[in-house]
């Protein structure tokens, strides 16, 4: 049975891939945080329904002799490094956090994993804003990277280290550049979620409006469980490599508010107001990705449009605020 060691688990992608392996018949590790298991009916929500197949280390990522042990006793045959702070926020305050946890961490896996697990496969999440104010359109594998945000120069940083890793020390170490992918997992804080909710307050009498910024944006948004199966593709391919995973359609933010208010049979218009502490300074640039190398090299394509995608987040977080009334 390979064995498996996921950071990251709790969020969205971690939750879906934990699935996945297990379904596929790995012994499934997982590190998470102490506040995740003190604050469990919040933080593991989503791996509510898999703990008890789980193995759950608790730990710190940002700690180099924890990440030390927890190699050390798994041993793991494929690693899938998930956890980062996800959030794309144009803040200097957060730069110093961003930068070290989602940098150091990745390095902290690495160097571990050459000492005492050559063999496992690595797998980084890496990101679509890695390509930033990107050079070209669509994006592929070949493009140059031009972050313009934090969270974009970390990511880069991290995957230079996962190529060196893979090029000067010969470990089986690869890197999916996702573009957003959604679930009815998706944090609170991204957009379509922000918007599935607000629909669900609204239907139910909860709230009158919903508050967003530049509702003109554009993004390339394809299925959680969709991205989840790449990286295990990915993991499983026979050489190590990099690549995009995307649905290569652009969709605005206006057009998920359409959808979303549609399923319940409103009118977004009446109930959307504009607020400018949302609006995103640098985004002139769409980023919009071509994955016809992971289409060719991996028989890998996207399952599912975005109207669907988001009927099924709105009837999700219906059910949910139902269930709590
Ligand atoms: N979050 C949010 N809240 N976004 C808003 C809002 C709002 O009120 N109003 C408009 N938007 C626009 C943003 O400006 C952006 O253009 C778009 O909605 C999507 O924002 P998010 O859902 O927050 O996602 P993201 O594109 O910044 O980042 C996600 O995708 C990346 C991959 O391309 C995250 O999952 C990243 O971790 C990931 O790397």
């Amino acid at each position: 049975m390979p064995t498996a060691l996921i950071t990251g688990v709790t969020g969205q992608d971690g939750s879906y891939l934990a699935e996945l392996l297990l379904a596929r018949g790995y012994e499934v590790h997982a590190i998470v945080r102490r506040e995740a298991i003190e604050d469990a009916d919040r933080r593991l929500a989503n791996i509510s329904h898999l703990t008890k197949s789980l193995q759950l280390h608790v730990a710190s990522i940002d700690n180099h002799l924890s990440v030390y042990k927890i190699i050390a006793s798994v041993v793991p045959d494929e690693c899938y490094h998930l956890a980062a702070a996800s959030f794309v926020s144009y803040s200097f305050d957060d730069e110093a956090s961003v930068l070290q946890s989602n940098f150091n961490a990745t390095h902290f896996l690495l160097t571990s994993l050459k000492e005492l697990a050559p063999h496992c496969r690595f797998y980084f999440a890496g990101s679509s804003e890695m390509f930033g104010h990107a050079l070209g359109t669509p994006q592929d594998e070949s493009t140059e990277f031009n972050p313009r945000s934090i969270y974009g120069i970390s990511k880069l940083a991290a995957y230079h280290l996962v190529r060196n890793y893979r090029q000067n020390h010969g470990m089986f170490a690869c890197a999916g550049i996702l573009y957003n992918h959604e679930s009815p997992r998706r944090g609170f804080e991204f957009v379509t979620r922000k918007i599935t909710s607000a629909v669900a307050r609204i239907h139910l009498g909860h709230a009158t409006t919903i508050e967003l910024g530049n509702v003109e944006a554009r993004r390339d948004w394809g299925y959680a469980p969709d991205y989840v199966d790449a990286m295990h593709r990915i993991m499983r391919h026979d050489v190590p490599d990099d690549f995009v995973i995307a649905t290569g359609t652009l969709h605005s933010v206006r057009d998920v508010l359409e959808c979303a208010f549609a399923v319940v049979g409103l009118d977004y218009r009446s109930h959307l107001r504009f607020n400018p502490e949302y609006f995103r300074p640098d985004e002139a640039v769409t980023l919009c990705g071509n994955h016809a190398k992971a289409k060719r090299l991996l028989g890998w394509t996207p399952t599912r449009k975005l109207e669907d995608i988001v009927d099924e987040m709105v009837r999700k977080d219906i059910a949910l605020l139902g269930a709590k009334e």
